[in-house]
């Protein structure tokens, strides 16, 4: 059932002005149309981390509530949607970019709103109507719930901004609509916010505080997915060691250790991973937990950032470089098969030449199979922005980002070619990209495997591939019957 706020009753605009959202209209009264005829339809475009993509199931799932249908492309749509992100300004600089082509489709049609969801909505609240004039709406991460209304009000004409942060809402409740899914792997947010202030960062901004969510809601979303055919869910929150729930009823408290343990026995057959660990929170019982169950995945993603203890003090990372080294040897200790990836910033704020030599140093000695590497992008209103000096020449920043790399580029390599002849479950996740007569999948490490098509093997099926060469993104094999 459809809403479409243009057709709304006199009745129905005083209750949406009194904030009282409609939330169907059988046929408007003004005009006698029969709105079940009258589809409104929508598009979200998603930037940034995963948590983004997750959230953006989370807007489809309430905007389809309320009547809404998903379309594939901006060009069909009436409401389109941009869930932005402000990590770095190269990631504000595409938002701007597609806005400005969007310029196009709003001229084509003008009733056609434009919303701008996410990080950069937050960062910039009420500066994007005056910055950019095709925006109708913004709307923070924690202000989902209040679309419906705001599409209502942009509807009316009035531009709607809502970038409240709320310390409570965690969308546990609304079941994600999940929009050109493969129907094999899924996004699950276990929490949402940050607490940590690290200097160079502006989610603790755009996100608002930590909070986790509901043990009970996260294991009924896993417990759907798994009936309805996904093989993979991954555990999202931007420090997920320090997930923490009390309980109401009883006041247990729930660790990130008893949630991996409830979720990998809710679904024995699906497998399980997560993203992001801190180092600081990372435990021993969060890694002998991992070794307990099969599903869940030997693939640790703990960003280092840099490898010099001078450098992460400035970044309140709240380790040093022992520390890393200790929690790189803990999962080597307690799981021996386990891969690790990374996030590397260079050109940190006075980094010196040396300083950056152990980055590279500490990529080494972690061996990480995967890393995102960075150079430092300051950020208005961040505590770097306001105390430190963003004084590394971008020459200097780009000399460095390319040795990293070069660097990883041949660690994993290396890392591929010590995976000929061994032999690993695969997810099969759909076609190679490169050719239909070859499949691609991962591993538990979450290492890309390709190899041919066989028998009845499909999408969705764990298969044994015998790993027979490898390039540095790559392992290529052939599954064995
Ligand atoms: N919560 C995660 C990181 C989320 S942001 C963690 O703590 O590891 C993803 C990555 O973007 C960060 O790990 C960092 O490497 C990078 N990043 C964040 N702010 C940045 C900035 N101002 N400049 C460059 N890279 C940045
Ligand atoms: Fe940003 Fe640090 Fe929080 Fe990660 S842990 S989101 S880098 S403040
Ligand atoms: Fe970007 Fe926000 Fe994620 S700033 S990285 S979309 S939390």
């Amino acid at each position: 059932m459809l809403i479409s706020p243009y057709f709304c009753s006199k009745e129905s605009k005083e209750m949406v002005k009194e904030g009282k959202v409609p939330v169907s209209f059988p046929k408007d009264v003004d005009t006698g149309t029969d709105l079940e005829k009258v589809e409104q339809t929508f598009y979200i475009e998603s930037y940034g981390c995963q948590m983004n993509f997750s959230d953006s199931e989370i807007v489809a799932s309430i905007l389809a509530e309320t009547g809404f249908k998903a379309v594939n492309s901006a060009d069909e749509a009436d409401f389109i949607f941009l869930n932005t992100c402000s990590i770095r300004e190269k990631a504000e600089d595409s938002v701007r970019k597609r806005l400005s082509e969007l310029q196009i489709l709003k001229k084509r049609k003008p009733e056609r709103i434009i919303g701008v969801l996410g990080c950069m909505a937050e960062r910039l609240k009420t500066k994007f109507l005056e910055e950019e004039k095709i925006v109708d709406i913004v709307a923070g991460p924690d202000a989902y719930r209040d679309l419906p209304l705001l599409i209502a009000g942009a509807g009316m004409g009035e531009k709607g901004v809502n970038v409240f942060l709320s310390r409570e809402e965690t969308y546990g409740d609304v079941s994600p609509l999940r929009l050109g899914s493969n129907g094999i792997t899924a996004f699950l947010s276990i929490m949402r916010g940050c607490d940590n202030m690290c200097s160079f960062c502006v989610v603790p901004f755009t996100r608002g505080r930590e909070r986790s969510r509901d043990l009970f809601s996260i294991l009924a979303e896993v417990s759907d997915l798994a009936g309805k055919g996904y093989r993979e869910v991954t555990l999202l929150g931007q420090n997920v060691d320090s997930y923490r729930w009390v309980n109401p009823d009883s006041f247990d408290t729930v660790s990130f250790a008893d949630l991996l343990r409830r979720v990998a026995k809710e679904a024995p057959g699906m497998r399980i991973r997560f993203s992001t660990s801190h180092p600081k929170d990372i435990t021993d019982e969060v890694l002998e937990t991992i070794a307990s169950y099969p599903n869940i995945c030997r693939y640790i993603h703990l960003p280092v950032q840099s490898g010099n203890s001078r450098i992460l003090e400035l970044m309140n990372r709240t380790y040093d470089r022992q520390w890393y080294r200790e929690r790189v040897n803990a999962i080597r200790r307690i799981l021996p098969d386990c891969a690790i990836s990374s996030d590397i910033i260079v050109g940190f704020c006075s980094e010196t030449e040396d300083e950056f030599e152990e980055t590279l140093e500490m990529m080494t000695f972690a061996d990480y199979t995967l890393c995102y590497m960075f150079q430092y992008s300051e950020r208005p209103g961040t505590p770097a922005a306001k105390r430190l000096t963003d004084d590394i020449p971008p020459e200097v920043k780009q000399t460095r980002l390319e040795k990293t790399i070069q660097l990883q580029r041949n660690l994993s390599l290396k890392s591929n070619l010590k995976d000929i002849g061994k032999t690993f479950e695969v997810l099969i996740e759909g076609n190679s990209r490169k050719s239909a007569s070859h499949f691609s999948g991962r591993n538990s490490q979450n290492k890309v495997v390709v190899f041919p098509k066989f028998g009845q093997a499909k999408p969705g099926d764990f298969v044994q591939v015998l790993v027979t060469d490898a390039t540095s993104g790559t392992l290529l094999g052939k599954p064995l019957s």
